[in-house]
């Protein structure tokens, strides 16, 4: 019995009224709503009964894996080919990353071709008998796990991995190339950072430019209990490493009166009481923003570490493990503010363990 038979027999229109008083545990299996319905009628699918129509898939399939093999080539090629700093403009997303935009692509392309080459071969070419199978316990025996190898066996050789060689041969080289977009990957591991992480763009020389007018800064632009944030000279957020230069080199500049300055190298570092320190707290790198005119102590808003600004930058509360880094400042022929080199010690939290 078909199941649209079964359906049909087990709609509600179609049962057969139990006469009154009738055993209801007696139900026939006509009756019974949850009857097995049984599998409907095995149909050929057309690549079962044309080999010509079985050709036809098995190129489409190989002609998936092969385009696979392309993707994954377009991706190395992408790789080494593209400018990071290059942007183009892709309807209807906008301006993207040329090379973002390939890798993405190729590789996404590369997976999917060997996903869909797989269910279209399962599909059209593996053969499709359904089979029944009653439930077990979950602990096979031995005997079971005999015939589990055995089914396995027997679902390799019906998947006629064997005889469709052009299958066979396309799926082993897009599923082996695949992993090759990895290892080229692993080029970015390198080159090793050497000595960048101890470095900011601060050098002798460079003007002092206030990060909102991008002006330079002079003395005078620097009053009594204002905070000021500033950034090197020749920095330019549309510089494709801005960010991770300015996480390092943000500065902030407070006027102190000279008197009030406890610490002899502070005091020298400083230009008429104008002191500039890294803006990168030292616990974990958050961004200081909190100055308490009366005090000059600034606080770090993440954790609360203190740092006392008239003392070197000393900590004075919480979990930050290092003075802030002060940055030696003067004054140029031409009235600007200036550094007279880098920071003497890495900012923020990036050596841990300075020795
Ligand atoms: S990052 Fe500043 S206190 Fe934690």
């Amino acid at each position: 019995m078909s199941s649209q038979d079964n359906s049909k027999d087990n709609s509600e229109e179609n049962l057969p009224q139990q006469p009154e008083g009738a055993d209801s545990g007696a139900l026939s299996k006509r009756d019974d709503p949850f009857a097995n319905p049984g599998l409907p009628p095995h149909e050929h699918r057309v690549q079962d009964i044309d080999e010509q129509a079985a050709k036809r898939s098995e190129r489409a399939v190989a002609g998936l894996f092969t385009l696979s093999m392309l993707s994954t080539i377009g991706f190395i090629v992408s790789y080494v080919s593209f400018d990071i700093d290059k942007i183009v403009y892709i309807f209807p997303i906008g301006r993207v990353s040329a090379l973002n935009f390939s890798l993405g692509m190729t590789l996404g392309l590369a997976l999917f071709c060997i996903g869909a080459g797989a269910i279209h071969w399962a599909r059209t070419l593996m053969t499709d008998v359904e089979v029944a199978e009653e439930r077990h316990d979950l602990d096979a025996s031995p005997e079971v796990r005999e015939e589990v190898l055995a089914g396995f066996q027997e679902g390799a050789r019906e998947s006629d991995i064997g005889r469709r060689k052009l299958v066979r041969n396309t799926l082993i080289g897009a599923v082996a190339m695949v992993p090759l977009t990895g290892l080229v990957l692993l080029r970015d591991l390198g080159p090793l950072p050497g000595t960048k992480l101890r470095h900011t763009k601060w050098a002798k020389g460079k003007m002092l430019i206030n990060e909102n007018t991008l002006e330079p800064l002079r003395p005078e632009d620097i009053s009594v209990g204002s905070l000021t944030f500033a950034m090197p000279e020749g920095l330019s957020e549309e510089d494709h490493d801005f960010h991770n230069e300015i996480a390092k080199a943000a500065l902030m500049i407070v006027r102190l009166q000279p008197e009030n300055i406890k610490d002899k190298r502070e005091l020298d570092w400083s230009h008429e009481g104008i002191v500039a320190f890294s803006k990168i707290c030292t616990h974990v790198g958050c961004p200081i923003s909190l100055y308490e005119q009366q005090t000059h102590h600034v606080l770090c808003p993440c954790h609360q570490s203190t740092f006392d600004l008239t003392d070197g930058g000393r900590v004075i509360f919480g979990p930050a493990g290092h003075s802030l880094p002060q940055l030696r400042i003067t004054v140029n022929d031409k009235g600007y503010l200036e550094a007279m080199g880098d920071f003497a010690e890495p900012v923020g939290p990036a050596y841990w363990e300075r020795g």
